[in-house]
Parts: C-alpha cells; structure tokens; sequence
C-alpha cells in the first residue's frame, strides 16, 4: 500500500471539460503533477489573475514553482511541440528549469507521422475522425507495431546505428504510402533533426518509474493528470471515434510505470452540459439554437485547433460509463456559470433504442448513433441569481443546487468541486469532499 495520498484527475466525458483549471487549482497541494497519456493533441486552458495559459504536453501543475512536472512513458512526444510550449512559458515568466522530467521509454511524434494522419484521414473521405492533426494517432500506431522511437533511443544510447535503422525505415515507409515526391522528407535529415534534439532533451530524461517509486518511498504525493476524456478513450470511448490512448485511469499504471494500488482517489471533471470535437456520435448533441447559445456562452472553440465545439445538454448515460471505467470517487462539475441564461434545463437520464431504454451506452457505434436521448427538465436559475463566479456553495440559487444534486443522483458520486469561472478563483469546494484532505 502506497503511503501517500495520490489523486487522479480524468475527464468523464469527450475532453475539453476543463481538467486543466482544476489540476491547476489543485496542484499546490501536490508535490508531482504527472501526465500518463495523449500528447500535444491536448490543449488545457489555465485563467490565473488575468493571464492566460495554454498547455499541451506540458503538465497543468507547471504554474507552481515548487512542484515537479512528470510525462510519462504512455505520454507521445513532439519534440519542436514540447520546445515551443518551453519556450512560451518562458515568456510568460514561468521557470521551467529543473521542473520537467521525460521518461526514457516514451515515443516521439515526428513530421512523418503528420503525414501518415492527413493520409489516413483522406482515406477515411466522410468518416473521418476529424483528428487534431498533430500525428498522434501514427505514433502510437508505430509504438503498438513495435517499430516506434523512444526518447531513449535519442538520449543516453549507446550508438545510433538503430535509431538510424529505425529512422530510416520509418521515413521510407511512410514516403512509399504518401507516394512521395522530391519534395517528401530524407530520411537522413529527419536522423539529423532527431539527433540535434538530444542535447535539450537530456537533462531532463529519466526513468520516470523509478522516480515516481522514489518519490512515493518518501512521501511526495501525485497528482495524475489525464488527457481527453472517457469517451474519448480507445478501449472504452465512442470507437473509431476516439484518440489512440487510455485516457481512462487504467492508463496511469502503463502510462507512468506505478502499481494500482498508487492511486488513492479519483476525481472525474464534468461540463454542466457536453461538448464534443471532431466527427462521431453525440447522442444529446443540439445542432442549432440552444448548441449555439452553449458554443458562445461557453466560448467553446477548440484550445489546440481552433474548431468549433459541438454543444449539447448533459448525458448522465456517459457520465455514469465514465464514473465506472474510471472507478470514479467524486466529481468536479465545470462551466455551471455557463448555464446562467437557461429559464430550463435538460439532462438526459436513458437512451430510447430499437423499443427499449439503455441506462450506458451500446458499444456499437450506428446503434449509439440511432439512440434517442430521454431527458428530464430542470428550471433554470435565470430568474434567481448567476452563478458566475460564486465561491461559496451556500451562495448558489436553489436551482443550480438542485441541478447539482440531480447531476449526483444520476451518476452515483457526490460533487466536489463546483466551477463557476474560468479563472483559478472562480471556484467552490464543498466542505467534507474528496478533495478535502488534499486542501489541509
Ligand atoms: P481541458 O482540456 O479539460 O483542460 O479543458 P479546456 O481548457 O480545453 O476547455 C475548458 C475551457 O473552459 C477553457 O477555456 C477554460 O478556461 C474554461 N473554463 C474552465 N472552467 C470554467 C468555468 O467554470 N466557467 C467558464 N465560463 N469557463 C471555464
Ligand atoms: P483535452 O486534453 C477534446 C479528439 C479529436 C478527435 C479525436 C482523435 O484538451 O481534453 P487525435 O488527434 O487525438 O487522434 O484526435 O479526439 N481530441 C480531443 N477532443 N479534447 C482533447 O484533449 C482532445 N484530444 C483529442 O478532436 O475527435
Ligand atoms: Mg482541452
């Protein structure tokens, strides 16, 4: 048994739910912030007295100057991506040094992968998956056809003779699928870009494992940072319309190199309402109306690409799946302040498909597509008060907090943390939550 108190951090629902700003809330109270999965396709955004940071790869924890950020082995690394978010950060102030450590067995994401995912997406013509475009999904394709390169393969090798092999196979693989031209890259100038990023890289490589065990032996405690969401996951989301990762707590143990028993809690992070990106079912998806009055008030526009969001009511139905495969504790409910305008509310309590009510969601991807959602009404709170920015839970209207205590009913785990801005402030903790001993 673990002698320190480790919490995971998962997104329940299709990403974007706003993990960023809780781990960041959250993160002081940690030693170790950890990701275990997704790469750069994550974007997490961080409101701090006005300024504004987005993270991708790099931990949400990072705005903290005494705590460690760790990228696990189960994490794929862009190399130019992670430089450019260093180098930001840089400008915007914050120390990095010494802060940031790799795992040696992690695989990177090179610009034949990007090639490989605009291929594979024009193949897929009008079921594509509407990926981020970062080449994520081809990296972990090459780390699952054993034919990947991992940090260790470019830091603290012995000799290139098989990162050269590996580059070279790589690079002339993929230029025979995109039937390259003059102009398609030579495999010896992606070896020597790979090469020249060692000396950067170095410092900051490590046998993540056995430091996380290190650091548990001592008793530093872990925040485990998840990327995406439940749904978003490849084993238990909306397959194919998934990323290439676990982003579900299953992946934590793989993706860092920890035993289960390292996780203590689980905290689940909901939207008041859903939003999706990219292509695939969306069964409490509204497609004009009040899905456009969510896309502005919520200002839901993709932090890593720029796209629209899809926008619809909350679904219980996923938020239950979620709360399983997780084995999550606790919830923190994101965005309520965004819910402010509604005179009524729904939230979808069962799928009506093919005569009968499902209470999770059908692994089939057309018979998801063809559920019909059952919602139940909820008045609003626009008559009441906003909830914009409260802090103080006994402060919320009665509405909201009978919306909240809806939302618990439905999924079987209380509410912990109740979001109402987008800034580090604009946030309640419940007295007597799961949160609770992380905050003394
Ligand atoms: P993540 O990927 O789960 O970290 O979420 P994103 O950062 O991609 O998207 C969440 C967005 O909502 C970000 O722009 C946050 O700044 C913002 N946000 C987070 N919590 C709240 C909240 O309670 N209210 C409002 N209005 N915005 C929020
Ligand atoms: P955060 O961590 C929302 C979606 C993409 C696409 C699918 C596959 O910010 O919540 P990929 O590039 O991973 O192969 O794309 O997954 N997707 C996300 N959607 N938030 C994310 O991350 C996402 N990361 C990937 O839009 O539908
Ligand atoms: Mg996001």
């Amino acid at each position: 048994m673990s002698s320190t108190k480790n919490l995971a951090i998962v997104g329940a629902q299709w990403g974007d739910e706003g993990k960023g700003k809780i781990v960041d809330l959250l993160a002081r109270n940690f030693r170790i912030v950890a990701r275990f999965q997704g790469g750069h396709n994550a974007g997490h955004t961080v409101i701090v007295d006005g300024s504004q940071f987005v993270l991708h790869l790099i931990p949400s924890g990072i705005l903290h100057p005494g705590v460690v950020c760790v990228i696990g082995n189960g994490v794929v690394i862009d190399p130019a991506a992670l430089f450019a978010e260093l180098d930001l950060l840089s400008e915007q102030g914050i120390d990095t040094e010494d802060r940031i450590l790799i795992s040696d067995r992690a695989h990177l994401v090179l610009p034949y992968h990007r090639d490989l995912e605009k291929l594979a997406e024009t193949r897929r013509g009008v079921n594509r998956i509407g990926t981020t475009s970062q080449g994520i999904g081809p990296s972990y394709e090459d780390k699952i056809s054993r034919h990947g390169i991992r940090i260790g393969d470019v830091v603290g090798a012995i000799s290139t003779s098989r990162l050269k092999a590996a580059v070279r196979g790589n690079v002339e693989a993929c230029n025979r699928l995109i039937e390259a031209d003059e102009d398609s890259e030579e495999w010896s100038a992606v070896l020597d870009t790979v090469v020249r990023l060692g000396p950067r890289l170095a410092p900051m490589v490590t046998d993540v494992s056995t430091y996380l065990d290190n650091a548990m032996r001592t008793g530093k405690s872990i925040l485990f940072e998840g990327a995406q969401g439940a749904m978003l996951d490849v084993d238990h989301g909306t397959y194919p319309y998934v990323t290439s990762s676990n982003s579900t707590t299953g992946g934590i143990c793989t993706g860092l190199g920890v035993g289960p028993r390292a996780i203590n809690g689980v905290l689940g992070i909901v939207k008041a309402y859903t939003t999706r990106v990219g292509a695939g079912p969306f069964p409490t998806e509204l497609v004009e109306g009040v899905g456009d009055q969510l896309r502005v008030f919520g200002s839901e526009f993709g932090a890593t690409t720029g796209r629209p969001r899809r926008c619809g009511w909350f679904d219980s139905v996923i938020a239950r799946h979620a709360v399983r495969v997780n084995g999550i504790d606790s919830l923190a409910l994101t965005k309520l302040d965004v819910l402010d305008e509604f005179e009524e509310i729904y939230i979808c309590t069962g799928y009506k498909c093919g005569g009968s009510i499902l209470t999770s969601p059908p692994a089939n991807i057309d018979q998801l597509a063809s559920c019909v959602p059952e919602y139940e009404a909820i008045p609003g709170w626009c008559n009441e008060a906003k909830t914009s920015g409260i802090q103080n839970d006994k402060e919320l209207p009665s509405a909201a907090r009978y919306y909240l205590k809806r939302v618990e009913e439905l999924t079987g785990v209380p509410i912990s943390i109740v979001s109402t801005g987008a800034e580090r402030s604009e946030t309640i903790i419940r007295s007597g939550s799961l949160v609770a001993p992380w905050l003394t």
